[in-house]
Order: C-alpha cells, then structure tokens, then sequence
C-alpha cells in the first residue's frame, strides 16, 4: 500500500507542538487587543492580481515562490504568500475606510504559502501573525505600531533581538534612488547573478535584496537610499527615531535595509534573532509604512502600516531561551469502570464532567484496573474517578489524586463541581 508524507517545507501540528503554537497566538492576541487591533480573517486563496500588483511582479515572492494555479472557472488563484495585501483588499472591497477619517486597526493570524527552499526557520507553509493599521499616516502611528510588536517580545519573554529600523523614502525619494542605482549597477552587472540582470532591467532596488549576492561588496558599496531622502522624508524619519528614542526603544539604523516587497514607503524595520543556532540573523517580525498600496489596489489615497511575525521562528526561539514556562498538558479527569456496567456510567460521568467544562477522558477496552491505569498515562489526568459495582448502587464515587494518591468519596451528582474546586 502506498504511504504518504507530508509536502517538502510543511509541518504536522500536534501534541505540545500544536499546544505552543495556540498558547502563541492567545498571548499574542490578547497584546494585539490591547493597542486596539481587532481580528480580521480573509480566505487563505485571493485572486493572484492582488498579490502581483501590491507585493509586486518582480519581487522574488511573486516571481518565484507564490503556489498559483487555474481553478476550475479559468481565474488564477494563489494561496496567500502574506497577509498585507489581502487585509488592504478587504478594507477596500468592504468600504472600512468610510469616509477616509479613522484608523482601522486589524489583526490576523494563518498559514502562508512560498515556494522557498525548505532550512531551519523557512517552511513552504509557515504561519503569520500579523497587524495592519490603515487610514492615517504619521511617525507617531508608526512608532506605536513598532513598539506594540516590542511590547509584544517583552510580554513573551523572549531577549537577545536587534531591531533594525530604515527609511525607504516616500515615492519621489525613491525614484532619485531608483536613477542613481540604475546608473551605479548599470557598470557593474557582469559582477552580479543572473537574477540580478533581471532585477536590473525591471526593479534596480530589487538588487539589494538578493539572498545570492548579499555579501558582494558591489551591494555594500551601492549607493545608500539616506542620501536620496528628500526633506520630508528626512524629517519623518528623524521624528521616528526621535520617538523610539523618547520611549527608549532600542534600535540599529540599517542603511541597507529595503525589503523585499513592494508596497514601502518611509519607515520600514525588522526584528533579528540573535541565536547561537543556525537562526541567528532570521528575521522572526518584519513589516513597515505602505504609503500606495491602498489606492493601488484600488482604493482611496490612505496609507498603513504593519508588521508580520513568522509564528515558526518564535516557536523555535522560545525552545531555545527556555521561555515556555510550564504547559500545562494534564487532563482534569480520567473514569475508570471497572465492569461493563460501570463503564457505562464512566461514560455517563465523563460526559457530565465535559458539560461542565472539564477535559476528560476514559479507556473504551478495559475493565482491568491496571491496564485503565496505564492507558491513562498518555493523558496525564490530574484525578482518577473510579466506579465499581458498590459506587454504582450507592452512587457515591471514588477520586483518586494522580499526585498525592489521597483518596475521597462524594456525591457522583457532585464529581464536576468538586474537581472544578480542586483542580
Ligand atoms: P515578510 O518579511 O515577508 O513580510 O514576512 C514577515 C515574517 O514572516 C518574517 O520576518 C518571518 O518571520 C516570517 N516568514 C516569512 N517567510 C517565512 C518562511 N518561508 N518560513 C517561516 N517564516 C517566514 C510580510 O509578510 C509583510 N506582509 C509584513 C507586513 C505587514 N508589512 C506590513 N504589514
């Protein structure tokens, strides 16, 4: 017979693995809450137009790692590679901007798709949780935004990151720059990859995010988007720096940092790991200002802001600082029948404990003792509840603390509300 496993680049959840992953994103939403995002969920699959016209068609997740394909009603269709794009088409499609003088704050939380090469901390499904702020723009917003993702590592616990903050300068900054790197890689393309001969006829900027080229020093030597600011973006920035500075939020000014999507505008940053590991250096949030991407995607002139943390990478950085604390993987109860019928009214017991909000389980096999106790071992159950022939007929039912072994009898009408109190 055929076995299957399961696609290059993706992961099964479950057991502890699967228990991190949702006490993450509880955590996560409740500090999201906090700064007033609320949660928005979109469909996993979009048109792909939405994702070639924000992200852009030569960035390298358009142009190489999107899992696009033809449906049935010949439109294409693409598993979402992020979530920015379509969170900004459905504030547009649903009218969320009304009329164009509030902020709309969202949060979202799922997997995204790219085709990447599969290594530690990169998957081909990963999962995002992620903000978007959209409807105003200023340094105040977007230092609110960066230091919510800041509040957000602290609450976590999690140390030993850098965040590294850079302008990319609004649209006319960025089209001085666009010219002076033209004319500067224009003489040294023959020292570059061949994607990079690609970039430089469609996208000169692209270059600078090549993963191939990224220590050539032809990249270190480019020239640096700072000095193509123009003065309003030089002052938004400082006023960001300002900011930060004033919540003693700390930061590295990376001059190379221009990220891989197309959307920036003015601020954009990222959190590094730094980790003994194969990790280090992976950025575990990354995000920024999005000053065109709303009326790009056809809707009014307003810009937003945000960020996306990789949920993967924080799972892995969390293993290795220690930081989970103890998970609680106990169960409240395991019933324990020890005829058949007293298995049915294990049954009947364990039920009426689950109405109550309490996890429990049973062995469906055994009426032996021993093998009910060991089939309880996978489960951890904090309490046993015994029933035996006497426990029927007097209704009266054993617990057993898994811990102290101290035994009690109650009322069978009071076994949920006594393991409520004592648990
Ligand atoms: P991004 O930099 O492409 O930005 O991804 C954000 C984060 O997702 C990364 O910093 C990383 O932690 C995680 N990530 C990305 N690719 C992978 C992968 N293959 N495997 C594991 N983790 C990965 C965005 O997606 C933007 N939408 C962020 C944003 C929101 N900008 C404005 N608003």
């Amino acid at each position: 017979m055929a076995s299957y496993q399961k696609v290059k680049g993706t992961q099964d959840f479950f057991g502890l693995h699967s228990k991190k992953l949702r006490l993450l994103e509880a955590n996560i939403k409740k500090t999201a809450e906090s700064f007033g995002f609320q949660e928005m969920k979109t469909p996993i699959i979009e048109h792909t137009e939405v994702f070639t016209r924000s992200v852009g068609d030569d960035s390298d997740i358009v142009s190489k790692e999107m899992y696009t394909f033809e449906d049935r009603g010949h439109r294409s269709i693409t598993l979402r590679p992020e979530g920015t794009a379509p969170v900004v088409r459905a504030y547009i499609e649903n009218k969320l901007y009304g009329n164009g003088n509030s902020i709309s704050k969202y949060y979202y939380v799922g997997p995204m798709f790219r085709y990447e090469r599969p290594q530690a901390g990169r998957y081909r499904e990963f999962h995002q949780f992620g903000v978007e702020a959209i409807g105003h723009g200023s340094p105040l917003l977007d230092c609110d935004v960066i230091i919510s993702a800041y509040r957000l590592f602290q609450k976590l616990g999690i140390s030993h990151i850098t965040l590294k903050i850079n302008s990319i300068g609004d649209f006319e900054s960025r089209s001085y720059y666009r010219n002076a790197l033209e004319v500067y890689f224009k003489e040294q393309l023959e020292g570059l990859c061949g994607d990079c001969h690609r970039r430089y006829e469609k996208n000169p900027m692209r270059i600078l995010d090549c993963k191939v080229d990224k220590e050539n020093p032809i990249l270190k030597n480019a020239p640096k988007i700072k000095d193509y600011l123009n003065e309003a973006s030089r002052e938004y920035f400082s006023e960001v720096c300002k900011i930060l500075d004033r919540f003693q939020i700390k930061y590295v000014v990376d001059e190379g940092l221009v990220r891989g999507l197309d959307y920036y505008t003015d601020t954009v940053f990222e959190y590094i790991m730094e980790s003994d590991d194969e990790l280090n250096g992976l950025a575990i949030c990354a995000g920024g200002k999005y000053g065109g991407l709303v009326h790009e995607l056809g809707g009014p002139d307003l810009p937003g802001i945000g960020y996306a943390f990789g949920l993967d990478r924080i799972i892995s950085i969390l293993d290795t600082q220690n930081k989970w604390g103890t998970i609680d993987t106990s169960i409240d109860a395991f019933v324990i029948g020890l005829d058949p019928e007293s298995k049915l009214m294990a049954l009947e017991v364990a039920n009426e404990c689950r109405d109550a909000g309490l996890i429990v389980e049973l062995d469906y096999r055994s009426t032996i003792l021993k093998t009910q106790f060991k089939t309880s071992e996978a489960f951890n159950p904090k309490y046993f509840i015994i029933i035996g022939e006497e426990e029927r007929e007097s209704r009266m039912i054993t617990i057993k603390n898994s811990q102290n072994k101290t035994q009690e009898r109650i009322a069978m009408s009071m076994c949920a509300s006594w393991i409520k109190e004592n648990r």
